[in-house]
């Protein structure tokens, strides 16, 4: 078998393992080994191709790559190391915009290269769309991670006339691109590249905070296509399928997340969503009463009860509480009392992040209940235990017509017997929305950090 044969073979070999990767993540079971799979394969790809030869040369500058992953590696491998896991949509953020930057580089020194060899039309094309959707997602990435990082505000910031102007903006990238392909104007690529970067700032500018981790999976799926159009420049079936992988399961997990939010694409993309917060929404809220408790008033209903359903949310994970939340459930289980935790698709600020943090604790996959099996059994239920969430269990989606989040597929707390409802203050979520749930007379409300008023309650359990 020749050299090359055999680095073909391993390329379809490490795409294959992708692709099964990709099929791993799909369970929260198999979620790591996919990880693990995807990271074997991904290594078999980079040693292959140290070992590539084209036009009969082997790689130039194997001193100078290895030097660049060295730097990458010290960067990388603490970063994710130790980021926190309510910080992950910023990591994301970031390692796909340099994954885009990178896609938009090599497709400039491409045409750099070839332009003296007058390629063909399509060649030229798939190295200028490359730049220009590269870039886009370098820019916006950027601006997503600020937004996420709180380096600038999280609001959508907009102006009048913002959607038009940027409609303008894509309009002359395309041009550009045709009069480069008719004119073959070096010139003109250095300003297709400046255009792509601010039309990247301007498309994500009027995006609002909530709404930046679907943006992130858009983005992340342009990244994916402006690799594989590196892929055709560069002649390599690898980062085709690689790209295109990325690409369509980017825009899949876009759309999962504008359907878990009850919105469409469009409506996430270009509404400004999160601009305005209601009236009763703000930090005060309003003044009407609410039933208060401590946390061993909690502990005694608690230990009272047949059934519980936990209903986790962001502020679990800003507590870091679920090591004893899950404490809790074990205590009330040895009680001979029935736990289940029920997952909304978008607790949280990224998909996945409820089955994570509670895999991170061992919590049992068994107990947790996707939205429509746990709606279904929460009537059952004689006390739903509400723990930093808020948007995914507010009413107002299935109520309120004028509500912002109206359509959100919710998970019904409402109907458990009792509602406990663990938070810090009145302040809404991040929709900005006030909670009708908070003023229902089956709730009572135990303010605090989620972990310190967990650990009281695990106390309360434990005596009662
Ligand atoms: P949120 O609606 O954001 O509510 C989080 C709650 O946690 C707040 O009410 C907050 O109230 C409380 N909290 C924060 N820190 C706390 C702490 N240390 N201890 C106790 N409570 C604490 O969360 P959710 O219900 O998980 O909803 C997720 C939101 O993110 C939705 O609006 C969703 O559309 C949006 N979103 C999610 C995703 C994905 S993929 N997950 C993507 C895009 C958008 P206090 O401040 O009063 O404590």
């Amino acid at each position: 078998m020749s050299r090359g044969t055999l680095i073909d073979l391993l390329y379809l070999i490490s795409a294959t393992t992708f692709i099964l990767a990709l099929k791993g993540l799909g369970s929260p079971k198999r979620a790591r080994l996919g990880n693990g799979v995807a990271a074997v394969g991904m290594l078999i790809a980079i040693v292959a191709t140290f070992f590539k030869q084209v036009d009969g040369h082997n790689l130039y500058h194997v001193w100078l790559i290895l030097v660049a992953m060295a730097v990458g590696v010290v960067i990388a491998v603490p970063t994710a190391r130790y980021v926190r896991m309510t910080a992950m949509p910023q990591l994301v953020a970031i390692f796909n915009g340099v994954g885009g930057g990178a896609a938009s580089l090599v497709s400039i020194t491409e045409f750099v290269h070839i332009h003296s060899t007058h390629p063909a039309t399509y060649v030229t094309l798939e190295v200028l769309l490359g730049v220009l959707i590269g870039t886009v997602s370098f820019s916006g990435s950027a601006i997503a991670y600020a937004k996420l990082q709180e380096l600038m505000t999280g609001r959508p910031v907009t102006y009048p006339g913002q959607q038009v102007i940027n409609g303008i903006l894509g309009a002359v990238g395309l041009v550009l691109i045709v009069i480069i392909l008719v004119s073959g104007q070096t010139a003109l690529l250095w300003v297709l590249l400046a255009l792509s970067f601010v039309l990247g700032i301007a498309f994500v500018l009027p995006i609002g905070g909530a709404d930046v981790p679907v943006l992130i999976s858009l983005l992340n799926s342009f990244t994916g296509l402006a690799v594989a159009a590196s892929g055709f420049t560069l002649g390599s079936n690898l980062l085709i399928v690689a790209g295109t992988l990325v690409g369509a399961s980017g825009i899949l997990l876009t759309r999962l997340m504008s359907k878990a939010m009850g919105r469409s694409l469009s409506n996430v993309l270009f509404s400004a969503f999160g601009s305005v917060i209601t009236a009763s929404g703000g930090a005060g809220a309003d003044a009407r009463p609410v039933r208060s408790g401590a946390p061993e008033d909690a502990g005694v209903l608690l230990s009272f009860a047949s059934r519980v359903a936990i209903i986790p949310g962001y502020g679990l994970a800003v507590a870091q509480a679920q090591h004893v939340l899950r404490e809790l459930a074990e205590e009330l289980e040895a009680k001979g009392i029935e736990v289940f935790y029920a997952i909304h698709p978008v607790a949280g600020r990224m998909p996945g992040h409820m089955n994570v943090l509670l895999a991170e604790a061992n919590v049992p996959y068994e107990q947790l209940k996707e939205l429509d099996e746990a709606n279904s059994e929460l009537q059952t239920a004689d006390v739903a235990l509400v723990v930093g969430a808020n948007d995914t269990v507010n009413p107002a989606a299935k109520d309120d017509r004028s509500s912002p989040i109206y359509g959100m597929p919710i998970i019904n707390a409402d109907l458990a017997e009792n509602v406990l409802f663990l938070k810090r203050s009145m302040r809404p979520g991040f929709a900005g929305i006030e909670n009708e749930l908070l003023y229902n007379p089956k709730t009572t409300l135990i303010f605090g950090d989620a972990k310190d008023t967990l650990t009281k309650i695990v106390a309360a359990v434990k005596a009662s």
